[in-house]
């Protein structure tokens, strides 16, 4: 394998489900931008807790409580000192993504977004970054905005610029393009927003497992992201927010945990982050996300980043000699991944060609309509790369590849 400065074969062998036969074919999993497979020390960390630790947190007065509650507290830690938060009270843990941004919707829109007040999301988003605010501007009477972008798959600065005025409230942008892999401009975004008195939500699903992500180098108000593209459990999710909008905001959800008390005559909140936290939280998957980020960071934030540029670069380069390869999105900043098509073929008929000989990769709208109609397309092919995949791997795509292409150019 290339000298990346980190042993490749080392990283797969802690990854058990790399080492299969899928269709006959030794596994080639491209498919990370949906989801990244787990190290073994995140599966054993959950069959650890389960076997020995199994507790509902802050609550219990006996020992495994205790110690349940410890790991699952010494996650928000881990968090807060990933991102670089100014405290681990600004680190709330969610379902994902999703819940992230529903409940900055649901919150921070309730209190703040009203009648004639507008909201600017971008012409890549995912699905969870423009539904949730299509439906608060329905309710609040509210109009959504969006910026577009080049043919390139880059957002268009100077539209932005225009779209922003005094009744901008809030702008919510992906920071990593899950089906096109740009890396937009988040620092320029969040300080234009903010010179018009904006908030900025930042949506991290598809950068933080790519490359550091320092919230208060950004000083984006609230970010986002999902702990299953970090290599770590599905379920689980992350919201950071500045203290003091967390701490306007009212709860999401009413029930145990986020409160102080509760009587008949009325209920006080918890302090952040439980006042968000209400019910018994996904404690274990919490406790073994830690195991996620401890392997993210014996690999080397920077080791990692520059191994997946090395395998893009080469990929974006031996597929684009395939005769009828179209690569979608075309960006000069990108991460991670390649969406493309093969011209004459549906994108679906790719995907199930390549799955039959062991190749994993994503293809459909990639939960981005609207973008897929920028490019009047249905659909895209998409392999997106993490830590673990090898230009060998790319190699087998680059030859399944030509045979599909070659029976259609
Ligand atoms: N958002 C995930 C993807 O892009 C599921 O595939």
């Amino acid at each position: 394998m290339a000298k990346t400065g980190f042993d490749v074969d080392d990283i797969r062998e802690r990854f058990p489900v790399l080492h299969q036969e899928v269709n006959g074919r030794p596994l080639v999993y491209l498919d990370n931008a949906a989801t990244s497979q787990k190290p073994l020390s995140v599966i054993e960390a959950l069959n650890h807790y389960y076997t020995t630790d199994n507790s509902n947190i802050h609550r219990g007065a006996h020992a495994l409580a205790a110690r349940a509650t410890d790991y699952y507290e010494n996650t928000r830690k881990s968090v807060s000192s990933f991102l670089n938060a100014p405290s681990e009270e600004q680190i709330i843990f969610t379902k994902g993504t999703t819940e992230g941004i529903n409940l900055v919707a649901s919150t921070f829109g309730r209190k703040f977004i009203h009648e004639g007040d507008e909201i600017i999301i971008s012409a890549m988003e995912h699905h969870s970054n423009i539904v949730p605010w299509q439906m608060l501007c329905a309710e609040k009477g509210a109009t959504l905005k969006v910026i577009p972008i080049t043919d390139d798959g880059e957002l268009i600065m100077e539209e932005y610029e225009k779209l922003l005025s005094s009744k901008t409230k809030l702008v919510s942008v992906l920071h990593v393009s899950n089906a096109l892999g740009t890396v937009n401009p988040m620092e320029s975004i969040i300080s234009m927003a903010h010179r018009a008195g904006a908030k900025v939500l930042v949506d991290a699903a598809q950068s933080t497992s790519h490359f550091t992500v320092d919230v208060q180098a950004l000083d984006c108000d609230f970010l986002v992201f999902s702990a299953h593209k970090l290599y770590g459990p599905t379920g689980l999710g992350v919201l950071y927010g500045k203290r003091e909008l967390l701490e306007e905001m009212p709860p999401y959800q009413g029930g145990g945990e986020m409160i102080k008390e509760v009587d008949f005559s009325g209920t006080t909140y918890n302090e952040i982050p439980f006042k968000f936290e209400a019910g018994t939280p996904n404690i274990a998957d919490v406790i073994a996300f830690q195991k996620a980020l401890e392997f993210v960071s014996t690999v080397g934030k920077e080791q990692l980043l520059a191994h997946e540029n090395e395998l893009l670069t080469y990929a974006t380069e031996k597929l684009g000699t395939i005769k009828g390869f179209i690569p979608v999105g075309k960006a000069k900043h990108k991460v991670s991944v390649l969406s493309f098509l093969i011209n004459g073929m549906h994108p679906f008929d790719v995907g199930m060609m390549l799955d039959a000989v062991g190749i994993a990769v994503r293809t459909g709208h990639h939960c981005a309509q609207p973008l897929m109609k920028r490019f009047n397309i249905e659909g895209t092919v998409r392999a997106s790369f993490a830590v673990y995949n090898t230009k060998q791997e790319i190699d087998v795509l680059y030859v399944s590849l030509s045979r599909i292409a070659k029976r259609k150019n």
